[in-house]
C-alpha cells in the first residue's frame, strides 16, 4: 500500500448534515396515509409499522441531536407533518407547531443550520380521503398550509425544501403501486406529477412572499440510468425514457415550466423559475435493457450488474461515479446545489465506510471544478422506518434498537466524524476505514 499522504477540502462553510423524515423518525402518528396503509395487509413487509419509530415525537429528536452536533455535523435535514399541523381540513394545531419551534430552536442551540422539508412522502389523511394528489385542489391545499407553516417557523429557518422527492412519490404511488395510494397507472402518475409541480410553485411563492430572503427548492432523486448495451439503441431509448420521465421532467418543469414526459408534454406557466437551489438525493444506478419479455414494465427492463457491490438487501448498487454523474446533471440548473441525501442500508455496517468516502470523494471532484455545490446531507442520522421496506433496512449511522429505543454507534459515526472536522477526507482516513478504496479515490 502506497505511504503517501495527501487530502481533499471542502469550501469553509459548507454544510455536513444528516438527513430524517418525520414518519420515519417521530413515531406515534395515526392520521396520515402511511399509517393508514401499514394497517393493511401486504403493504410493509412482515407486517411491519413505523410504530414509535425513533420516537423523536416525545422528545428524543434531543438525544440524536446532541450525536449530531457532538461528532462535528454542522446542519441538519428534517420535514415536518402536514398531518400534526392540520389535523383536519379546517383545524391547526398550534401545538404541533410549537413543537417544530422548538426542534428549530433546539437546532439553532446546537448550532445546526436546519433544512426543512414540508412535504416528505405523507399527506394528511382528510387530504387521502379527497384524492388526495390527484385531486386538481391539492396544490392549493398545500398552499394554504405553507402559509401557515412559514410565518410560525421562519425566525428559525430559510431553507426549504417544498416536496421531498416528488418523483418517488409519484412512481411509487401511482405506477409500481408499492406507496399508498397502491395504484398502477401512468396517466395517474402524470396527473400527480403535475399536480405536484403546481403545488411546488404555489409554494415557493408564497414562501417569498412571507420571507423574502428564503431559499426554495425540491430534494430530486437522481437515478442513473445506463444503457445495459451502449451498442444498442433499444437500450439507449430505454435508459433515455427513464431518465426524462424519472430524472428531468419535474425539476425541467420548475425550470422552464414545460413538463415533458415520454407521455406526455405540458405547459406549466405558474412554474418557471420556481427553485432557488436543487436538491439532489442519489443513492444508486441502474442498468437499463430494452427487453421483449416485459411487457408489464413497458418492455425496459432494470437490473445491478452482475458483481455489483451491493448492499445487504440488494437494495443499492455502490456506484460513486452515479453521485458525480448526478451533480453534473444539477449543473444545467445553473443554482446552487445540494446533496440533500446519500446513503446504503447496510446494518452490520461493512459497506458503509467505504460507500460513505467513496461518495464524499465524488462530491468533491464536482467541488474541485468549482461546481456550486453546498452542502451534503446523509441519509441517515439513526435507523428509521424505511416505508414498505419497513425495518429490514437500516440506514443510520446509529443503529436502533426499536424495542429498547437504545441507539448503537456503528463505526461509520467516526468515519463522518472525521470527514466533518476535517471538512474533507484524508489518506489517513481512507487507510483507517477504507483501506480497499485508497488507490481508487487517491489515485495519482
Ligand atoms: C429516499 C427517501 C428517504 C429514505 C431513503 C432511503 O428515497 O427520500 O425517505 O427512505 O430513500
Amino acid at each position: 500500500m502506497p505511504d503517501y499522504s495527501a487530502s481533499y477540502h471542502f469550501p469553509r462553510g459548507f454544510l455536513w448534515g444528516t438527513a430524517t423524515a418525520s414518519h420515519q423518525v417521530e413515531g406515534s402518528n395515526q392520521n396520515n396515509n402511511w399509517s393508514r396503509w401499514e394497517v393493511e395487509p401486504d403493504r410493509v413487509i412482515a407486517g411491519q409499522k413505523a410504530g414509535l419509530a425513533c420516537d423523536w415525537w416525545s422528545g428524543r429528536w434531543k438525544e440524536d441531536l446532541d450525536r449530531a452536533v457532538e461528532t462535528g455535523q454542522n446542519a441538519h435535514r428534517l420535514s415536518i407533518e402536514w398531518s400534526r399541523i392540520q389535523p383536519a381540513r379546517d383545524r391547526w394545531d398550534e401545538d404541533a407547531l410549537d413543537h417544530y419551534r422548538a426542534i428549530l430552536r433546539g437546532m439553532y442551540d446546537r448550532g445546526l443550520a436546519p433544512m426543512v422539508t414540508l412535504h416528505h412522502f405523507t399527506d394528511p389523511l382528510w387530504m387521502t380521503e379527497q384524492g388526495g394528489w390527484e385531486n386538481a385542489e391539492a396544490p392549493e391545499w398545500f398552499e394554504r398550509y405553507v402559509r401557515k407553516v412559514i410565518p410560525a417557523l421562519k425566525e428559525y429557518c430559510t431553507t426549504w425544501v417544498t416536496i421531498n422527492e416528488p418523483n418517488v412519490y409519484a412512481v411509487s404511488g401511482y405506477v409500481y403501486g408499492m406507496f399508498p395510494p397502491g395504484k398502477q397507472s401512468i396517466p395517474t402518475a402524470l396527473q400527480v406529477m403535475l399536480n405536484l409541480v403546481r403545488g411546488h410553485a404555489l409554494a415557493y411563492r408564497a414562501i417569498h412572499e412571507l420571507q423574502p430572503e428564503a431559499r426554495v427548492g425540491f430534494a430530486i432523486n437522481y437515478r442513473s440510468f445506463q444503457p445495459a448495451r451502449a451498442w444498442s439503441p433499444l437500450d439507449r431509448t430505454a435508459a433515455g425514457i427513464q431518465h426524462q420521465f424519472f430524472n428531468d421532467s419535474i425539476p425541467v418543469a420548475a425550470m422552464n415550466g414545460r413538463f415533458v414526459t415520454p407521455f406526455l408534454k405540458q405547459q406549466v406557466p405558474g412554474a418557471v423559475a420556481t427553485q432557488d437551489f436543487i436538491g439532489v438525493n442519489y443513492y444508486s444506478r441502474d442498468l437499463v435493457a430494452f427487453d421483449l419479455t416485459r411487457p408489464q414494465t413497458q418492455f425496459i427492463h432494470n437490473f445491478y450488474p452482475k458483481g455489483s457491490d451491493l448492499s445487504p438487501t440488494g437494495f443499492i448498487a455502490n456506484v460513486p461515479a452515479g453521485m458525480y454523474e448526478a451533480l453534473k446533471w444539477a449543473l444545467k440548473f445553473k443554482l446552487p446545489i445540494i446533496v440533500t441525501e446519500n446513503g446504503v442500508e447496510d446494518a452490520a455496517d461493512e459497506l458503509r465506510p467505504r460507500y460513505l468516502l467513496q461518495h464524499v470523494h465524488q462530491v468533491w471532484r464536482a467541488v474541485n471544478f468549482n461546481w456550486p455545490v453546498r452542502g451534503y446531507f446523509h441519509w441517515s442520522l439513526v435507523d428509521n422506518f424505511e416505508w414498505e421496506r419497513g425495518w429490514t433496512q437500516r440506514f443510520g449511522l446509529w443503529g436502533l434498537n426499536t424495542e429498547t429505543q437504545a441507539r448503537v454507534r456503528r463505526k461509520s459515526v467516526d468515519v463522518y466524524e472525521a470527514i466533518c472536522r476535517e471538512n474533507g477526507i484524508t489518506t489517513e482516513m481512507v487507510r483507517r476505514f477504507a483501506p480497499e478504496v485508497l488507490d481508487e479515490i487517491f489515485a495519482a
